[in-house]
């Protein structure tokens, strides 16, 4: 079979159509542009490369941004200084800490000390805890861009059983509560698998939706998939390769090339769901100023 590849690339550009198009309309009507600040915390060369591309994507939209650069080695104190610096600027509307913050900062404290009316991520427990009672909030990001790919390509979802591989907190977690929330797309029977489950791939093989989220590069293998499935790989992962100007290729959890032929619907990596996060986040930041305004 010939899978239909669901491309983040194609959807994310869509979407940020759509939004230059509101910001315009913003823009004659003077209205407040949306602004969007990032904290980066030392020189990860991905968190790095990943900030960069969110600050590229609101140049795209007509978004204002900002990019704070702090040392490596700040302590947790002043990045919650920081923080609060970004809280108490009425000219930015929303921001993220790029995760993940170094070894001696609670990620934790960290994300509780945003304010909730800016926490674009969504990763706040009060966007979380809204989440849960179908409040509107800020949905996390990741999550939200793959329940916009699915919506986009009409990818049936009720009464499927979509297994989730992984339980993050940004991720597998809340992936799990959107899929079987009362909507479109929603409305499957959820199980969520982790790195104790027992029978891993009895389970997978009953999936229609399989949402893989692990951190493992090519994980996912054609045994494991059940043919017409619908497989979303949220996994990137940075393998050195000297073949390649950069120095690396990039893989996700899934092993595309077996796994593709049994597919109805697959993401590729890149080009899949990690378009589609920045996109969201865009939105986020667009419902920041409407909310807030
Ligand atoms: N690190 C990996 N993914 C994300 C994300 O979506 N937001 C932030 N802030 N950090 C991340």
């Amino acid at each position: 079979m010939e899978p239909t590849i669901v491309s983040g690339k194609e959807v994310s550009n869509k979407v940020k159509d759509d939004i230059a198009l509101e910001v315009e309309q913003i823009k004659v009507n003077g209205g407040k542009v949306p602004h969007l600040a990032a904290i980066l915390v030392g020189d990860d060369g991905a968190s790095r490369t990943y900030v960069n591309a969110k600050v590229k994507a609101c140049e795209r939209v007509g978004f204002g941004s900002t990019l704070v650069k702090l040392d490596a080695d700040i302590s947790e104190a002043d990045l919650l200084t920081e923080v609060q610096k970004l809280n108490n600027n009425p000219e930015i509307d929303g921001y993220i800490v790029q995760l993940p913050l170094p070894k001696h900062i609670d990620e934790q404290k960290v994300t509780e000390a945003i304010a909730p009316e800016k926490d674009v991520d969504g990763f706040h427990p009060v966007s979380l805890g809204k989440m849960l009672l179908d409040l509107p909030s800020f949905l996390p990001a990741t999550p939200a861009g793959i329940v916009e790919m699915l919506r986009h390509y009409n990818i049936p979802t009720e009464g499927k059983h979509c297994v989730v591989i992984g339980r993050s907190h940004i991720v597998g977690s809340p992936m799990s509560v959107l899929m079987a929330r009362n909507a479109y797309p929603g409305n499957c029977t959820v199980t969520i698998t982790h790195s104790r489950t027992q029978n891993l791939k009895e389970i997978t093989n009953q999936a229609d939706i399989l949402i893989v989220a692990l951190g493992k590069p090519e994980f996912l293998t054609a045994d494991m998939v059940k043919e017409g499935a619908t497989v979303i790989d949220v996994g990137i992962h940075r393998i050195e390769d000297s073949s390649k100007k950069s120095g690396f290729r990039l893989l996700g959890d899934v092993k595309f090339d077996e796994v593709a032929p049994k597919c109805a619907f697959i993401s590729p990596v890149p080009g899949g769901v990690g378009p589609m996060t920045i996109a969201s986040l865009l939105k986020n930041t667009l419902l920041a100023v409407k909310l807030n305004g």
